[in-house]
């Protein structure tokens, strides 16, 4: 058991804290915003105009370094719109928000907002800041901005609940993408896998020939694997099963996705555990290895930073057994209640939602864009097949990456996951998925 602090002492110091939260900044008078009733409750909803924009804007991600150009461009984008707003890009480096997550948490809770934050759409965002309440409701925006029909309509359900909508998602990715290099593959004589069985097939030749058949990098990367090869191994249904709570996760189907992912585990490069998830790209991009399971953002590393040419200096494949199904997850930013400078926060979600402003983002960072109106043109023939299959395929949400199960899940995942990387037993890890899932409310027993 961690020793953390205690679900009523984290409520206690955000009753002490929120007093705090509502105060006087970038020189307007501040209040809490105007609650408005929807059946028992009365939620604080945005308003759609707060004046013209001026002062500092802090942006809170984890888009640092590498995986910045995308951010910089909207931001630059943002800037040109609103010449008064000075933007403070406060990243906090880490792949999927392992660190920035963390220090998010400290901020909200000691009444420290940043004016918009990088939240996933789904659990990770209705779990956690909504169910505090936490979030401005920006329903009115939606209206304001058209964004009801631009928008999928399975997506505004994501980030929404009955009593509102949470986020701006500003973004679509993909996560059961395998990376390659089309050269080298044959100069090794083979062949992208169509399921993990062929994978392990090769996976022995190709190791053989001095080279890793796979590349991983730290912690959550191995999540990240792990669904696309729960996905291969179970399928589309009984996938979406686990997260309905309608597949026991000690079912011999679901132990099959570890024992699998166990025998994957033996092609892996060793240091893996201290590698950043670009490190583990390079090693395809370098020759040392010769896939990698990776989200699209990948694409844009390998596209914006290395500045590699989609389908001529690196190409993909659906993670083998996944072909036709498209596992989504959504980057997005919303609005915390007590922000210091309102205005410039609205401006902001409004950039992030706006065609211009999503066709400046998504064609660097390798994703597409959430609205249904994009310009295509602007965007590679990697993002052009994944906009292709996000229209035609099977949809399944992300693990790893926020989608599907909350934060109390995800970080006992993440245990479970590091338990199983030491014993690489896979029916202890199936039972300890089991009980994580009934303590989390996935299953209810
Ligand atoms: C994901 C995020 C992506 C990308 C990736 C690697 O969680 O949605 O936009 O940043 O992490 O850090």
């Amino acid at each position: 058991m961690k020793n953390g602090p205690s679900v009523l002492a984290l409520l206690v110091a955000m009753l002490l804290v929120l007093p705090m939260a509502v105060w006087a900044g970038g020189g307007q008078e501040k209040s809490e915003p105007a609650p408005v009733e929807k059946g028992e409750v009365m939620v604080p909803q945005v308003k759609t105009d707060y004046g013209t924009p001026s002062g500092k804007l802090e942006i809170f991600s984890w888009w640092a370094g590498d995986e910045g150009p995308a951010l910089e461009a909207l931001i630059d984008l943002f800037t040109e719109n609103n010449p008064r707003v000075e933007v403070i890009n406060a990243t906090v480096t880490g792949g999927s928000g392992v660190n920035a997550k963390a220090v998010l948490k400290t901020r909200m809770l000691g009444g420290d907002p940043p004016d918009s934050f990088q939240v996933h759409a789904g659990q990770e965002l209705i779990g956690t800041w909504v169910a505090a309440e936490r979030m401005l409701d920006l329903t009115p925006l939606f209206e304001d901005q058209g964004w009801m029909d631009v928008f999928p309509e399975d997506l505004i359900n994501l980030i929404g609940t009955e009593n509102g909508i949470w986020s701006v998602p500003v973004n679509v990715h993909r996560s059961n993408v395998m990376w390659y290099i089309p050269e080298k593959l044959e100069e090794w004589g083979i062949e992208a896998p169509e399921s993990w069985d062929d994978f392990l097939e090769i996976a022995g030749d190709i190791e053989a020939q001095g080279v890793v058949p796979l590349s991983l990098a730290t912690n959550w990367t191995v999540n990240h694997l792990w669904e696309s090869v729960a996905l291969g191994v179970l399928g589309p249904d009984k996938y979406d099963a686990l997260w309905e709570g309608e597949l026991d996760w000690t079912s011999p189907e679901a132990i099959k996705v570890w024992e699998t992912l166990d025998r994957i585990l033996d092609y892996v490069n060793e240091d893996f555990a201290s590698l950043s998830w670009q490190q583990a790209t390079d090693m395809v991009v370098e020759g040392d290895a010769a896939f990698n399971v990776m989200g699209d953002w990948a694409a844009g590393y390998m596209s914006t930073t290395l500045g590699l040419a989609p389908n001529e200096d690196y190409a993909w494949v659906a993670s083998p057994g996944t072909d036709g199904i498209f596992m989504f997850l959504a980057d997005s930013f919303g609005f915390p209640k007590g922000v210091k400078n309102e205005a410039a926060a609205l401006a902001w979600l409004k950039a992030c939602g706006s065609r211009e402003g999503q066709d400046t983002f998504n064609p660097l960072k390798g994703s597409i864009s959430a609205r249904t109106d994009s310009a295509l043109s602007k965007y590679n023939d990697y993002s052009k097949s994944a906009a292709e299959d996000f229209a035609d395929n099977r949809i399944v949400g992300s693990l790893a990456h926020g989608v599907t199960a909350n934060e109390g899940f995800m970080n006992d995942f993440a245990t479970v996951m590091e338990m199983f990387l030491k014993s690489r037993n896979p029916e202890q890890a199936a039972n300890a998925a089991q009980a994580i899932a009934i303590q989390n409310g996935i299953i209810s027993k």
